[in-house]
């Protein structure tokens, strides 16, 4: 067997995978909300540490879920930008330890590129070129896919990401960590017309995205309503917000699918599992007459079998030029 051992640790999931080719054999997660919940959000070195101790037995879940063993994997992808410093560097070192004493190729992964590649593994990978909107916890982005190994930004948030605005809201509504599901649940039992919220950017001609005026509206309406009034209506408040969050996200798709170079779209990121954003994305492109690729939730929200089947793609550095490699917080090109 000629497996690829994908690892990924950006943020606060510990994350797994084994992939032949671009079939996944197995994608395990070992989540850590529980950690974070009674802080409101993801403490940065609480994640590190977490990171540390699950590392190792979340690899060894996933290879005897594969049927696999190290001796059956050519290769280790990991994790290296953007995301938690500290998240980060547990994985990279993880994936050096692994490697190394197996002369084994390291590849290098861009966590986003990962949110990307999801659409690429079986079944019925999608075939560049395709329109990509990854929204997740730390970003929000319009990626033209023209190829398998990159992908352009051509639109991105100018503040908050989408999911980031999801959380806050969430939070603000007394939602547990993560929000978004919960938000999503909640918006369910509510009307969306029940408040009227701004879409954000909508005048703006570009394909950059702002979510922090719309949290703040959020924070003056809870005001507004007090304690018992936002008890009153916490279910109008989410769906006017995920309508309001979707509203935009689709707003600018359609812009740029205007142009028509696009016969394709998908979707990536932990906000990408929101049923109410794959709707209106459906409808857009069936309007449009355009294919939607819709990975399952689990492959739009962290995961290591992304990181993998961007790995068949990217270059890989042969043993020993990888010891020294680092994991880097910002995105970008990290240096070899
Ligand atoms: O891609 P992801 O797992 O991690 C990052 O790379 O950030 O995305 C996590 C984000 C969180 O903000 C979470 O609240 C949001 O995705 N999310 C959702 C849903 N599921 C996850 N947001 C809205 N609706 C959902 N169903
Ligand atoms: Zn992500």
């Amino acid at each position: 067997m000629a497996l690829i051992l994908a690892i990924e640790t950006s943020c606060d999931d510990t994350c797994a995978a084994v992939l032949d080719g671009p079939r996944i054999l197995a994608n395990t997660i070992s989540a850590q909300a529980d950690a974070h919940a009674r802080f409101g959000g993801i403490v940065p070195e609480v994640a590190s540490r977490h990171h540390l101790e699950l590392t190792v037995p979340v690899v060894e879940a996933a290879l005897a879920e594969a049927g696999a063993s190290l001796d059956d994997v050519e290769a280790v992808a990991v994790t290296v930008a953007p995301g938690l410093i500290g998240a980060l560097l547990v994985g990279v070192s993880t994936a050096k330890a692994i490697a190394a004493p197996r002369r084994l190729p390291l590849i290098p992964v861009d966590h986003l590129q990962g949110h990307v590649a999801a659409n690429f593994l079986e079944p019925e990978p999608l075939q560049p070129p395709f329109l990509c909107l990854v929204a997740s916890g730390g970003h929000t982005l319009l990626a033209a896919v023209r190829d398998r190994a990159g992908h352009e930004v051509l639109g991105q948030t100018l503040d908050d990401a989408a999911g980031e605005a999801f959380d806050k809201v969430a939070r603000l509504l007394g939602l547990g960590y993560p929000g978004g599901p919960a938000l999503e649940r909640l918006a369910a039992e509510g009307d969306p017309g029940g408040f009227e919220l701004p879409i954000a950017m909508s005048r703006d001609p570009g394909l950059d995205f702002s979510f922090s005026g719309l949290k703040t509206a959020l924070v003056y309406l809870c005001r507004e309503l007090g304690p018992d009034g936002v008890e009153e209506r916490r279910a109008d408040l989410a769906a006017s917000f995920q309508a309001a969050a979707v509203g935009q996200l689709t707003a600018k798709l359609e812009r740029a699918l205007r142009g028509g170079e696009w016969g394709a779209v998908a979707l990536g990121g932990g906000v990408a599992a929101n049923g109410s954003l794959r709707e209106a994305v459906a409808a857009l492109c069936e309007r449009r007459g355009l294919r939607l690729k819709l990975v399952p939730g689990e492959l739009c929200t962290d995961n290591a079998a992304m990181i993998g089947s961007a790995a068949r793609f990217a270059p890989r550095l042969p043993y020993p030029d990888y010891l020294a490699y680092d994991a880097f917080a910002g995105g970008g090109q990290p240096a070899a």
